[in-house]
């Protein structure tokens, strides 16, 4: 074989190899999908930017009354994973841990937030100041 076939292989064999290593995590229970849903509670629109280890939403406009959802995946034997977002308006500007895999246990439909003047609050949880 010549080393473009060779390496087009190994490419696909990784490839199949990382889905089913993927798709295995998600049966055996290690692995599962969340649901971060935030609502503008402010009286102006609300721009987030969010941020975990791999990736970066940025300067989302949320109008008032509107929600934003988050949906990643995490695993569940090392609870690391976190989310960092930045909320902004008028001239406020603030940096609030929406998601921290530790700190959260959210139910099937998600953890939800309402995002408020002096702070976020978790709904059926605890409100923080920012
Ligand atoms: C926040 O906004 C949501 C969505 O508009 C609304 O359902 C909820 O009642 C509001 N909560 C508070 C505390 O203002």
């Amino acid at each position: 074989m010549n080393k473009i076939v060779l390496s087009s292989f190994m490419f696909v064999t990784i490839f199949v190899t990382i889905q089913m290593v993927y798709v295995e995590a998600f049966n055996i229970g290690i692995a599962k999908d969340e649901r971060v849903t935030f609502f503008n509670n402010l009286t102006v629109p609300l721009v987030v930017s969010c941020r975990d280890k791999d990736r970066i939403v940025e300067y989302e406009t949320v109008d008032p009354g509107n929600g934003y959802s988050l949906k990643f995946t995490v695993f569940t034997l090392i609870p690391s994973s976190l989310w960092y977002c930045n909320f902004v308006w008028l001239r406020e500007d603030h940096n609030f841990n929406i998601y921290v895999q530790k700190r959260d246990r959210c139910s099937r439909s998600g953890c939800v937030w309402y995002i408020k003047e002096e702070g976020p609050c978790k709904v059926g949880g605890e409100c923080y100041k920012w």
